[in-house]
């Protein structure tokens, strides 16, 4: 038995039932005046996890500032006082940034660019790390379609191999190669599974997916994590096919550990124990305790079902301490990987907060995409700029949902970044929110109208689903106005969503989608207006013309008859009333100077099965040629369309990708190497297969390209 192990069970002997218990117990900080009461269940073993927020939607209700004596003090308790002296875990929500709070997840998922992903989580969970942060509860892994839903910011879009790159580089940047390591925190997966897909968008709701899109949509990005090391998971809220995941047997241990290999252990989400009564399957109290626990979710996360419940439903025999066991040994395993023994006290060191904010500024700028542009981008530095909207001002939400920790007082707003990167003339029109002169004279006395709208960071996150996914009017009368003008008129927009384009995007000159791009978002765009910065973000999931498209994604399945339209072939009769291809479409961005693309190279072109099934691959190249007058990034993307297969599969399907930096007049070429774990797709029953026949593969600047050849798996 490994080292580990063995001082697992060494711990585990010692434990009394009720402290077994403790250990999957979670609760959360307490507000002043229960302090003390808290210390004593601390020094009697019955916390073994401290949730370091209040409340059930953390990201949307301010949270206290971190005391990292008050953290150190309860700890000491757990060690020094409580009979086991088992650590407790301490987690907190630090989805995006810590004191730097980078893009949303959404936004940097746009960056395409998995190093600075990583990047990034490496500089959140430095600062995390030292402010008494054991755990956070990211990455936020649901694919999901519906931008009505308040959470899509904090997931990665609508591609399963593009979530997965993601996955690995949040994972890898949080825990590093080894999570003990200082400046290193555990992250966790979540929320397991099929959140996403909430019918309608309206959060918590129930999710309708079968075993084959789990199998292909959902589960990927998961998968990815746990090979990237991510210890653990977090349980979803809503029912998958009417199973709640949380009392769920099939998702959390057959497909979670045994299909996908999960050895780390799974908490809960916020009362999410309790709410199997709710949602019917659990009469009371000690039926969600059993039902969970058995299904194999292991810590409880604050409504205390497991520390009230399981000491009577062992000694009944309703559960099994063995059941137990195995879940305080996830647990103990865990603590023992971080070194939680060996370092349970917060020791602050500095690190270097400018640098963070310099990556937080790359990732702002490489997030940022440019959706329309007819030359009148970047402007020149002298130019007399009309500043209106009201994003001029704003901070806050330049910071998006699930801020706990960010300074807005340090988070620049798009009037002191432009009067910092611009000489020219800046009119403003004075104060926040709408108060713009309706004479519009501080536009006719400009050259160009710079519009800075967008969307409150609380009109998205958690239980922040909304129906009208588009500007407020106002906004939309002010460029109405700014356009009626003649002027030209920019568009910077600050969304956590992609909002509806259709009636919005038309009206403007030129178009950036800036996100909540965090603390350093403004310096960004003020850098990429002056084209001191050349945008390269590409759309992390699909912009529809109206809400009443949703859902519409790209890589989705042809019907026998044109229903689908994204591509097209069907424009006019998808709807009878309205058009509905996708007005910007996944994987989308410009740039300020332009691409060429050669033809695909593959010089073999056919191979068996059975040489994949040993490793061979399909080199494929292209050569890009940067034909514009700016230096540039392209992200070269590769999709592949199985033709012909046992079961349908979607029309494009991304598998691979390349973000390079070409200089002007220079020539790329871009190669990718494509196999056996490339070229399949699960069955139902989760078997990965790769079938053989022909397969077009496809490679240009966005899904939508056309560029491909044909491959042949024999
Ligand atoms: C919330 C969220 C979850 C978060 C947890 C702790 O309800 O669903 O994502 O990590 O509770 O705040």
């Amino acid at each position: 038995m490994n080292d580990i192990n063995k001082r697992i069970e060494e711990i585990l002997s010692g434990l009394t039932l009720k402290e077994k218990i403790g250990q999957l117990n979670q609760q959360e900080t307490p507000v002043d005046g229960d302090a003390e009461s808290f210390k004593e269940q601390v020094r009697n073993g019955e916390i073994g996890s401290i949730l370091m927020s209040v409340g059930a939607t953390a990201g949307n209700d301010a949270q206290g500032a971190i005391s990292i004596d008050f953290y150190n003090e309860l700890q000491r308790i757990a060690v020094e006082e409580s009979r086991s002296g088992i650590p407790i875990l301490f987690g907190r929500d630090v989805i995006h940034g810590h004191r730097t709070v980078f893009p949303i997840p959404l936004a940097m998922t746009a960056s395409f660019n998995e190093e600075l992903i990583e990047r990034s989580y490496k500089d959140i969970a430095e600062e995390a790390s030292n402010d008494s942060i054991h755990w956070t509860f990211t990455p936020m892994l649901d694919l999901a379609r519906d931008p009505r839903w308040g959470r899509i910011i904090e997931g990665t879009g609508e591609d399963p191999y593009l979530g997965s790159k993601f996955a690995a580089a949040a994972v890898k940047g949080l825990q590093g190669e080894n999570p003990a390591d200082k400046n290193r925190i555990l992250a966790c997966a979540k929320h397991f599974v099929g959140y996403g897909a909430s019918e309608g968008g309206r959060d918590y709701h129930r999710a309708e997916i079968s075993d084959y899109s789990l199998n292909n949509y959902y589960l990927p990005a998961f998968k990815s994590a746990i090979d990237a090391g991510v210890k653990t998971v977090m349980s979803a809220f809503n029912d998958v096919s009417g199973q709640p995941v949380t009392s769920s047997k099939y998702y959390l241990t057959e497909i979670l550990r045994n299909r996908l290999g999960f050895d780390g252990f799974v908490v809960s989400d916020y009362d999410a124990i309790v709410q199997l009564i709710r949602q019917g399957v659990a009469e009371n109290d000690a039926d969600c305790a059993e039902l969970a626990l058995n299904a194999g979710l292991d810590m409880d996360m604050h409504d205390k079902i497991y520390i009230d419940k399981l000491e009577k439903l062992i000694e009944s025999g309703r559960v099994s301490e063995e059941t137990l066991d195995n879940a305080v040994r996830r647990v103990l395993r865990v603590k023992l990987i971080i070194g939680l023994f060996e370092n349970p006290y917060c020791k602050q060191e500095k690190y270097d907060i400018n640098k963070h904010r310099q990556d937080a500024k790359e990732m702002a700028c490489e997030s940022i995409v440019l959706l329309k542009n007819d030359g009148v981008l970047p402007l020149d530095k002298s130019a007399n700029i009309g500043l209106a909207g009201p994003f001029v001002y704003e901070k806050r939400s330049l910071l998006g949902s699930w801020m706990l920790d960010g300074k807005v007082e340090e988070t620049p707003n798009m009037y002191e970044a432009m009067k910092a990167k611009m000489s020219g003339t800046i009119h403003d029109v004075g104060g926040t929110g709408l108060s713009w002169d309706s004479s519009l004279k501080w536009l006719y006395n400009s050259d160009v109208a710079v519009l800075c709208l967008g969307e409150s960071w609380s009109s998205t996150g958690e239980h922040r689903a909304v129906s009208d996914i588009s500007l407020l009017p106002e906004q939309k009368l002010l460029i109405e106005k700014a356009k009626s003008t003649g002027k030209k008129v920019v568009g910077v927009l600050f969304c956590g969503r992609p909002i509806e384009m259709q009636g919005i995007a038309d009206n403007f000159d030129a178009l950036i989608y800036a996100w909540h791009g965090g603390s350093e978002v403004a310096n960004a765009v003020a850098d990429i207006i002056c084209g001191d910065a050349v945008p390269s973000g590409r759309m992390p999931m699909t912009a529809v013309r109206k809400a009443t498209h949703i859902p519409m994604y790209y890589n989705v399945t042809s019907s026998g008859r044109p229903v689908n339209c994204y591509y097209g072939e069907n424009a006019g009769e998808c709807y009878i009333d309205s058009l509905a291809t996708p007005y910007y479409p996944f994987g989308y961005g410009l740039s300020y100077t332009e691409f060429s693309y050669g033809d695909i190279k593959c010089e073999n072109k056919e191979i068996s099965l059975q040489d994949l099934k040993n490793g061979k691959k399909f080199s494929i190249s292209i050569d890009v040629k940067n034909i514009g007058g700016f230096n540039g990034k392209e992200t070269v993307q590769l999709y592949i369309h199985d033709k012909l297969a046992s079961m349908m599969r979607p029309i494009k399907e991304l598998k691979a990708y390349k973000k390079v930096l070409i200089n002007k007049n220079e020539t790329a070429n871009i190669d990718f190497e494509i196999g056996f774990e490339d070229l399949g797709f699960y069955m139902p029953n989760g078997e990965y297969v790769v079938e053989k026949g022909e397969i077009e593969i496809f490679i240009g600047e966005n899904c939508l390209t056309q560029r491909k050849i044909t491959i042949k798996v024999k």
